[in-house]
């Protein structure tokens, strides 16, 4: 039987199946997920959810309730919010408008699923390169000023790590027909919320903001992401899309992780203490290497950079049941690049060993 192909990270069922090991084995820093199981009172809500049964009914087409809370979450109007089954499957359908306005534009390195979104429409893309090098401080002014209709913004940006800060986006707004800004990582990543666009949403019908819960509480499994705009073009990716994109497990998750703030903040506040205390850590560590450089980065993960291909080595931790982020495949990086992504301090500890390792075999 053939796998699909990918060009993500977190290939764990592959990595499995060829070296004949329980997932549970692998530590997999090639995709940047919390590392920690998702909170208690999410899984007594799902078990709650499927004794009460409900998956014996269509789930609401609408999301009603779980757009009321995610509206209040964000102080924003109900309307403006558009739950889907990742920030992935609104991808797909934000490339379809972004498709109809004109030309766009592509920061690169960077996450594969915009280009895939907009090949799906034959969408008119062009890219611009970040520059390689960046200022070691939070938030930075966002770079790029290519002429295009459209734009698409990572906040912050995956592969790098960088935050952009929200004056900087600001005057991006200010320049295009649509701005598309994915802040997949925006609310695990220490004092990344004053940078969210959500807050111009109402002034600026130009812009669509994507989330996703995916990473924050480590339910990748689960499929839930939502759109953020006041946007007439949520209507046209209502008529489009398929009309039960969320199983009411997804739903019953959004609605728990999202309507208690006290829950959440606790949350976010053990993420984000994780987050600044390993990420020193593991730099520190991996910069007493000689030959690696590792960039600065706000978030959960970060790139090293090699003097020679790190092909070798990426293999050489697989073999060790390691995954980490190859980069070759991100446009304008090369095998020299890596990304990892934090892990508990313990693997933390063991990845950094065998990346020590690896330049010995
Ligand atoms: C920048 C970015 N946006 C979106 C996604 C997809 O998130 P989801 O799991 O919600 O589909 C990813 C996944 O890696 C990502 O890196």
């Amino acid at each position: 039987m053939k796998d699909f192909p990918y060009k993500h990270g977190g290939n764990i069922y592959l990595h499995a199946k060829k070296n004949n090991i329980p997932i549970s084995n692998i530590i997999d820093s090639s995709a940047s997920i919390v590392p920690f199981n998702p909170p208690k009172f999410l899984i007594k809500a799902l078990y709650a959810e499927i004794k009460a049964g409900y998956y014996k009914y269509y789930p609401d087409k609408s999301f009603n309730n779980l757009r009321e809370i995610i509206g209040e979450f964000h102080n924003v109007h109900p309307d403006w919010i558009l739950p889907g089954n990742g920030a992935s499957e609104l991808i797909t359908w934000v490339g379809l408008e972004a498709s109809k306005i004109g030309k766009n534009c592509l920061p690169i390195p960077s996450f594969i699923d915009y280009e895939r979104s907009l090949n799906c429409w034959k969408a008119e893309y062009i890219f611009s390169e970040l520059p390689k090098e960046w200022p070691e401080s939070n938030p930075q002014e966002f770079p790029i000023n290519k002429q295009s209709d459209v734009i698409w913004i990572t906040n912050p940006h995956n592969p790098t790590g960088q935050l952009w800060s929200r004056k900087s986006l600001e005057n991006v707004l200010n320049k295009y027909k649509l701005v598309i800004c994915d802040e997949a990582f925006l609310s695990i990543t220490p004092d990344g919320e004053n940078e969210s666009l959500i807050p111009l949403i109402g002034a600026y019908d130009n812009l669509i903001v994507i989330r996703s819960m995916t990473k924050l509480f480590s339910i990748p499994g689960i499929r839930l992401g939502y759109l953020v705009s006041s946007s007439k073009k949520l209507e046209s990716i209502i008529k489009n899309r398929d009309p039960w994109p969320l199983n009411c497990f997804a739903i019953k998750a959004g609605k728990t992780l999202l309507n208690n703030k006290r829950n959440y903040d606790n949350w976010i506040n053990k993420i984000h203490n994780w987050i600044q205390t390993e990420k020193t850590w593991f730099s520190n560590k991996l910069s007493k290497n000689s030959e690696l450089r590792v960039h600065f980065s706000s978030t959960n993960f970060f790139l090293i950079e090699s003097q020679k291909s790190f092909l070798p080595n990426i293999n050489y931790l697989a073999s060790k049941g390691i995954l980490i982020r190859e980069c070759a495949s991100f446009r304008s990086l090369n095998e020299n690049w890596a990304r990892i992504s934090i892990q508990t301090h313990q693997k933390n500890r063991k990845i950094a060993n065998e990346i020590q390792n690896s330049f010995l075999n």
